[in-house]
């Protein structure tokens, strides 16, 4: 496999390019996820064992308008079945891309046709959705960017994609996917950490949209980031009410965080551990913008999701399982409602249109990513307020958080934590909506 010229090594700390689709906007492609070998930085050899899309690690950025159609032929190139999830997208069910509630898994060889309109403006991300704790693992992961009908101004809207990957001393990406301490405890954290970019260099003073996913399959990242100054104006691709300051940003798997900020040197990318940071990358200056935006930095135009109304009825979702409690029903380390796995029932039925609350108590000792396809909900907030809408909300250990949805969107959808490791051992349920 030829390490794709894109793939440039930045300074030493291991940054690497998101291939580009090339136009502003690739409303029709072809994805073809196959294994993969690449050398990254830092590395004197290819590190095997990997997965991509189209050759890659993140697969290609896509890019569509609001409101156009975006068409996705998949291919599968792989040895195992293949699915693509839309995170965040508030797609037709039937283009869901899971296994048994939308659609069957297409086997090595076949393909598949995804069409669907992105009803909403914002960062996305698509990934495998079939043995995902593994294919995203290996590498199936990739930029989904909505762009507004009139977007921001900016200099330069840069994608960073997060991610870890687990090595052996032989230097291939460890592929024993089974061991019990992964699935029961934090997940399986990878040793290699990787900020995948679009964007190599910023001219001092220019104005960046920046784009963080977290792809990684286990790992909730603090991030720091130097050298920007600016505001938070979304979450979850989803813009916030009024642009909010940039602290250290928190992201658990499959979150996002959409920064808007004026360069004022290096854009650094700092990994927090208590009172540890390590420097993950960075976006290195090339010169200087003659005229800065200086201009505050606006709220993006508001999505157009309904407001919930008074909520009908209110679902529990208690937490269980992990090391040491195995109190529950089900195949595996971790249950929802004292079930491990999917269960028959779905965990709530709505009508199209309805208001409900989901109350999530976490009884576990670990935090839990709780995501749930297809829409996006609020966090019910001390004194009545809402949250920002999310797609999915990192629940800490022993934590109970009420959120808020108005289930629009008709079809079967997939309720799960996205720490993937824990979905595969049973952190999965599902919803209905009639
Ligand atoms: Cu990011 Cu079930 O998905
Ligand atoms: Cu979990």
């Amino acid at each position: 496999m030829q390490l794709d010229r894109r793939q440039l090594i930045i300074g030493g700390l291991g940054s690497l390019l998101i291939p580009q689709s090339g136009a502003a906007a690739s409303p029709d492609l072809t994805l073809r996820p196959a294994p993969i070998s690449v050398r990254w930085p830092s590395a004197n050899r290819d590190l095997t064992g990997l997965l991509g899309f189209n050759g890659s690690i993140p697969g290609p950025e896509i890019r569509v308008r609001q409101g156009e159609r975006l068409n996705v032929h998949l291919e599968n190139g792989l040895q195992d079945g293949a699915l693509v999830h839309w995170h965040g997208v508030r797609v037709p069910n039937k283009m869901d891309g899971v296994s048994i509630l939308t659609q069957e898994v297409v086997p090595p060889g076949a393909t598949y046709n995804y069409s669907f309109v992105p009803p909403d403006a914002g960062t996305f991300w698509y990934h495998s959705h079939y043995l995902s704790y593994e294919q995203v693992g290996r590498g199936l992961f990739g930029p989904l960017i909505v762009e507004e009908p009139n977007p921001p101004e900016v200099d330069h809207d840069i994608t960073a994609m997060l991610a870890d990957f687990r090595t052996t001393a032989e230097g291939g990406i460890d592929l024993d996917f089974s061991k019990m301490d992964d699935f029961s405890r934090e997940g399986r954290l990878g040793n290699l950490m990787r900020v995948f970019l679009s964007r190599d260099t910023v001219r001092l003073g220019d104005r960046v949209r920046l784009r963080l996913v977290n792809a990684a399959i286990d790992r909730v990242f603090r991030i720091k980031l130097g050298g920007l100054a600016g505001a938070i104006v979304a979450v979850d691709g989803m813009p916030l009410d009024m642009a909010a300051p940039l602290r250290s940003l928190h992201l658990a798997p499959a979150q996002r965080v959409d920064v808007i900020g004026l360069v004022t040197s290096e854009i650094s990318f700092d990994r927090i551990v208590g009172d540890n940071r390590t420097k993950l990358a960075h976006i290195a200056v090339a010169g200087r913008n003659p005229n800065p935006d200086q201009g505050p930095i606006a709220a993006l135009p508001p999505s157009n999701l309904p407001a919930p109304s008074n909520p009908s009825q209110t679902i529990d979702l208690a937490m269980r399982g992990g090391a040491g409690d195995s109190e529950h029903g089900g195949y595996g380390s971790w249950a929802f409602n004292g079930v491990s796995g999917m269960p028959a029932e779905p965990l709530g039925q709505f009508w199209q249109g309805e208001t409900a609350h989901i109350r999530l108590s976490n009884q576990t000792a670990f935090g839990h990513g709780i995501h749930l396809h297809g829409h996006h909900f609020r966090e019910v907030l001390e004194g009545d307020r809402y949250g920002p809408l999310r797609d999915t909300l990192l629940v800490e250990a022993g934590e109970e958080r009420m959120v808020v949805c108005v289930f629009d969107n008709p079809g079967r959808w997939l309720l799960h934590c996205h720490m993937l490791s824990h979905s595969a051992d049973g952190m999965a349920t599902w919803v209905e909506v009639i």
